[in-house]
């Protein structure tokens, strides 16, 4: 577990609190369509506020080449302003200099205001020393409490965390407390549960989670090239045939480690994918040559349920199916419901993150019912990777500084 200070360290009262927000939420029309994080950052906002701090939130949005009016962060304003009890927030139409400093200088212990998106200036990605000493000039203190930016290493994130003292919010504490519980000392036996579509983009998440968990069920199209490397046919299913010798690479490394891996026995395929399209369950090493593996079938769904009963702890990354497209969503919605079932008995610690694992959990109705659900996607996966997340290790150089 890294060492940062949280709220609970810091002396805020009567301070303006530079709070690093990720309020890079879905927006629909200029109407926020998923509030999650807005949400999960309120008590942080609010636990600041009873500590007598004035907060001033900031957070990117979008990826804009400079200022771009359809990448502003006004309609968080009223998602923001209803997480946080009807309180009124103050809107600086930049995030700094002059329009930035009249609306913080203006503004009083126990109030709020957000600044406009910190993308809009090329020294937030670049993190440049004199974007983040502007910002830094608007407070005296700095809470980041975006885990789900913190493998970014951006001037809000990284060099600003150098200019004042530093410590997590509640969100990026519960995500560290959470993923540290995860695999720095869980109970065991662990199982990570691993789908999405391609092997390649995950190859230094196996290698690193294989080191560590006991047991390694993989779905989704990824599993496809693992049979593949084992010389199994799958037909039309997507594969990376030209990454056979490090997927043969990754299952040697399995049993060298001893962690059991459970590949798929059997699996829904079909001709095309679409919602509705006829199915056949074949036994893996009988997939038609003119079909393609969408979903696991009954028989995978039950060994993964068997290595759920006996696991402790289960970390989940990637939809374990087509899950998207029904009847592809079977398997998935199976696995969650059962994790669902396990956590609330209290026999299992869940712990899962990514884009698409979050909405795989929100169609299965289960995502209150894990042990924890992080609201990281890339940092999610860095972290899984094993890799410093530049926000964490500015946060843990601040608590060292003190
Ligand atoms: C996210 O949504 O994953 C974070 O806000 C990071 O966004 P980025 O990939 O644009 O840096």
């Amino acid at each position: 577990m890294p060492e940062f200070l949280t709220l609970d360290d810091i002396d805020v009262r009567g301070k303006r609190v530079l709070l690093r927000a990720d309020l890079n939420v879905p927006v629909k029309d200029g109407v926020v369509s998923d509030a999650t994080r807005i949400e999960r950052l309120a008590p942080t906002v609010e636990a600041l506020l009873a500590k007598g701090a004035a907060v001033v939130v900031m957070s990117h949005f979008g990826r804009p080449k400079g200022r771009d009016p359809k990448l502003s962060l006004r309609p968080v304003l009223t998602p923001l302003r209803r997480a946080l009890g009807g309180r009124t927030i103050a809107f600086a139409e930049d995030c700094i200099g002059p329009a930035a400093e009249s609306v913080v200088g203006g503004l009083r212990p126990g109030e709020v205001a957000l600044l406009e998106n910190l993308r809009f200036h090329p020294g937030e990605e670049q993190n440049e020393p004199a974007f983040a000493r502007a910002l830094a000039a608007l407070g005296e203190v700095y809470v980041d409490d975006a885990f789900s930016a913190a493998h970014r290493a951006h001037a809000s994130i990284a060099a600003l965390a150098e200019l004042l003292p530093a410590a997590a919010g509640r969100l990026m504490q519960a995500e560290l407390e959470a993923l540290s519980a995860a695999l720095e000392h869980p109970e065991r036996p662990v199982l990570a549960l691993v789908g999405g579509a391609k092997v390649s983009t995950k190859l230094d998440l196996l290698r690193f989670v294989i080191g560590r968990v006991d047991a390694l069920a993989i779905g989704g199209a990824m599993a496809n090239t693992l049979l593949y490397a084992q010389g199994l046919a799958v037909g039309r299913s997507l594969c990376e045939r030209d990454i056979a010798e490090n997927a043969r690479q990754l299952l040697a490394l399995a049993a060298e480690r001893r962690c059991r891996v459970i590949l798929p026995e059997d699996a829904v395929v079909a001709a095309a994918l679409e919602t509705g399209a006829a199915t056949q369950t074949v036994a893996i090493g009988a997939v038609p040559e003119d079909m393609m593996i969408l979903d696991l079938g009954p028989k995978t769904v039950a060994a993964i349920g068997a290595a759920l009963d006996a696991a402790r702890t289960l970390v989940w990354n990637g939809p374990l199916g087509a899950f998207e497209t029904p009847p592809f969503d079977q398997a998935t919605t199976a696995v969650a419901r059962q994790v669902a079932r396990l956590t609330r008995a209290g026999r299992l610690r869940s712990i899962a993150g990514g884009g698409d694992t979050v909405a795989a959990l929100a169609a299965a109705g289960v995502t209150d019912e894990l042990t924890y659900v992080s609201t990281a996607g890339g940092a999610f996966l860095e972290w899984l990777e094993g890799r410093e997340l530049p926000g964490v290790a500015a946060l843990v150089r601040a608590a060292q500084r003190r």
